[in-house]
């Protein structure tokens, strides 16, 4: 029996959010409903609304979630109902060449649940990141879903499903921080201070934390970070080698997505080094490098895509690690709204003093 429940949906390019009624059917085979606790606030889900992704008006909006399996459809062997489950943005296919090849980050091939979801008129909802969770209940492919301990709370483990796991898996997946390494995160919003925790995690020596807004930088203190440089007053790349003993950090994360922050990340590592870009940028930004400094420093240059994560491998590990104080998700959630304060949320997004608003049901 469809059900009908409540939803946040984006209903035309720049109109702000409503909060409405939507039909979500009985998961089909492969498919599951969740019934969601808790949904963090994205940028992506802004951008959404603003047009900024696809013109495929209406999105049933949110993305970072948490909820319990309330049904599932023929077929499914990875959850069952009662199940509480972290969503994530595609259920990978295991066939495809970036799946065989053992890369299923990249797999070309998601298999998301088909878009089922209407409005009372029947009209299709486009659910943002195929999952669309700022809603009472949402339909997922049931490869979405992972099973975490139940002891997690919602709002905390919702997290994991996006920002947080983006900036987490850059450190400790792509950047593969290892005990004792010199680490440096450029930019510390909430992927920039999730990359911290995640360098404090991997057993990181120093972490040095870098952002133009001195509050920024106190929070990124209260998440792992070891030292702090405003680069408003200061030149990052000057202050990160002086504090790494003149050689510059082993690992640099750079969390804003601008060619200028590239640079420096791309100077402030050491010899051999890896830089990691994790900030997401627009089509018309480039960067110029000499080449001689690309071939004469040796390292990596290497992009974060979701925090190069692996859903089933990552998530219970962390939500583990999480309920063993040793991982404060917790510190991401700066306050807990309900599905009516979405747009209110947006308008907080950037105030400076948010890290994640999150919706709890
Ligand atoms: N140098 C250092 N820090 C900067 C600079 C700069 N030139 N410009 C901006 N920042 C800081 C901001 O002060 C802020 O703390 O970068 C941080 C960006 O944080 P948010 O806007 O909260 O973004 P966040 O959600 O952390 O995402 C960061 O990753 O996922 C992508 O699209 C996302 O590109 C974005 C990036
Ligand atoms: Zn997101
Ligand atoms: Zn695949």
């Amino acid at each position: 029996m469809a059900q009908h429940v409540r939803g946040v949906i984006a209903r035309a390019k720049g109109e702000p959010v409503e909060l409405t009624t939507i039909v979500v059917p009985d998961p089909g085979p492969g498919e599951a409903v969740v019934d969601i606790q808790a949904c963090g606030v994205c940028h992506t889900d802004l951008h959404y609304r603003e047009g900024g992704i696809n013109d495929d008006f209406p999105f049933l909006l949110g993305h970072e979630a948490a909820g319990v399996v309330e049904s599932v459809g023929e077929g499914v062997t990875e959850v069952a109902p009662g199940d509480y489950v972290i969503l994530n943005w595609r259920a990978v296919c295991g066939q495809c060449r970036a799946c065989r090849r053992g890369r299923p980050q990249y797999c070309f091939d998601t298999h998301n649940a088909k878009q089922k979801m209407t409005l009372l008129d029947g009209t299709e909802l486009t659910p943002a990141l195929g999952i669309g969770a700022f809603a009472d209940k949402t339909l997922v492919a049931a490869g979405q879903c992972t099973k975490v301990d139940p002891a997690a709370s919602p709002a905390a483990a919702g997290l994991l499903g996006c920002g947080v796991m983006a900036g987490i898996g850059a450190a400790i997946n792509t950047g593969n921080v290892g005990r004792g390494d010199s680490v440096a995160v450029i930019g510390c919003g909430g992927v920039g201070d999730a990359a911290v925790a995640g360098a404090r995690l991997a057993g990181a020596r120093r972490i040095i934390a870098v952002d133009i807004d001195d509050r920024k930088l106190e929070k990124a203190r209260s998440v792992g970070a070891t030292h702090t440089v405003n680069s408003r007053e200061a030149d990052p790349v000057e202050a990160i080698r002086e504090l790494t003993d003149g050689f510059g950090a082993d690992v640099v994360i750079e969390a804003v997505g601008r060619p200028e922050t590239y640079r420096q990340a791309f100077y402030a590592r050491d010899l051999a080094g890896t830089v990691v870009l994790v900030g997401v940028p627009t089509p018309e930004m480039n960067v110029e490098l000499p080449l001689l400094d690309v071939f004469g420093r040796g390292g990596a240059l290497k992009s974060s895509w979701y925090g190069d994560c692996l859903p089933s491998r990552d998530f219970p590990m962390l939500i583990d690690l999480y309920l063993q104080g040793r991982l404060d998700l917790d510190a991401f959630v700066t306050e807990t709204v309900g599905l009516d304060d979405v747009e209110e949320a947006f308008a907080r997004m950037h105030g400076g003093d948010v890290l994640r608003s999150v919706v709890v049901l």
